[in-house]
């Protein structure tokens, strides 16, 4: 039986991603800021769930999350940090203390959730699997998400590079990067309008957390064994493009077909004597 370690696992995609795996029989330890509704969702989960509340914004926290999990209940098999926040923050209001917020949870919590696993891993020679979930953000930025873009691309670089690092000791470290998912959060609210602005994708429907639960399973799975490095955009295809713009152009009309050769017209006989 596989050991689970998710972060932000109270709600939205980091539960799904917690049922997904209790669907295939893991044991999970769950982590999460929100004490009250990490609870309901671990007891919704059974047994096989055990949960602690943490802020990963404390330096020591990550780290902490990751020792605890694997003193309490054996060597984790896969981490997945999926504990995030995306505020409302324009550049131009920036200020030190609402960035290093920002940052601690989206970026620092799960570079060091993920070096403390890795240390542990390495000393028990197990090999293991770390899965972030990053965000359509890391390639395009939209107003008042610019920090918030800035935090998933940095998550992606340093996925690679933890993956570039790691893989000789068989530890995997991928992403996830979903599309807009409504998840209805009170930690992470989403105006109607944007909702509205934001659903449209090449696929037509919008994404669901579990969607993105699956794909966590597959990567950080045996069925992904040579897969590392990657960030797996799972998204409707909305990264393709600008699907909402109008044509760069109207389409020309269609070419008439071309008219059939003219015949001569017959010589006039008019006013003409035999
Ligand atoms: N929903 C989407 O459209 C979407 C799209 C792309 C990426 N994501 C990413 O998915 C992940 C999950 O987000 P979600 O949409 O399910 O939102 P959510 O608000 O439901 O989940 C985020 C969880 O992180 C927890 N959290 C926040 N700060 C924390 C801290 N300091 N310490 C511990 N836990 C903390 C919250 O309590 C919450 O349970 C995030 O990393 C987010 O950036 C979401």
């Amino acid at each position: 039986m596989s050991h689970v370690l998710i972060t932000g696992a109270a709600g939205g995609i980091g539960a799904a991603i917690a049922e997904e795996f209790a669907a295939h029989g893991a044991l999970l330890t769950l982590t999460d800021r929100d004490r009250a509704a990490l609870e309901r969702t671990s007891a919704r989960l059974g047994d096989g769930a055990v949960a602690h509340a943490a802020d990963l914004t404390e330096p020591d926290q990550p780290a902490a999350a990751v020792e605890r999990a694997w003193a309490e209940r054996g060597p984790v098999d896969v981490l997945v940090n999926a504990a995030g926040r995306y505020p409302s923050l324009d550049m131009a209001d920036l200020r030190a203390e609402a960035w290093d917020g920002l940052l601690a949870v989206n970026l620092r919590a799960p570079v060091l959730a993920t070096a403390a696993y890795a240390r542990l891993a390495m000393e028990a020679a197990r090999h293991g699997s770390v899965v972030n979930i990053s965000s359509g953000s890391a390639l395009r930025s939209r107003p008042g998400g610019g920090p918030y873009a800035a935090s998933k691309a940095a998550l992606e670089m340093a996925t690679r590079a933890a993956a570039l690092e790691l893989g000789a000791h068989g530890i995997r470290v991928n992403a996830v990067s979903p599309g807009f998912v409504p998840v209805d959060s009170d930690c992470n609210p989403v105006s109607e309008e944007y909702a509205a602005a934001i659903g449209g994708n090449p696929l037509g429907r919008p994404g669901t957390p579990g969607d993105i639960a699956r794909a966590v399973r597959w990567i950080a799975g045996p069925d992904a064994s040579w897969v590392t490095g990657e960030i797996l955009r799972v998204d409707g295809g909305s990264s393709t493009g600008a699907l909402h713009l109008p044509r760069i152009w109207p389409p020309e009309a269609p070419a008439q077909p071309p008219a059939p050769p003219s015949r001569p017209a017959p010589e006039s006989t008019e006013g003409q004597s035999r």
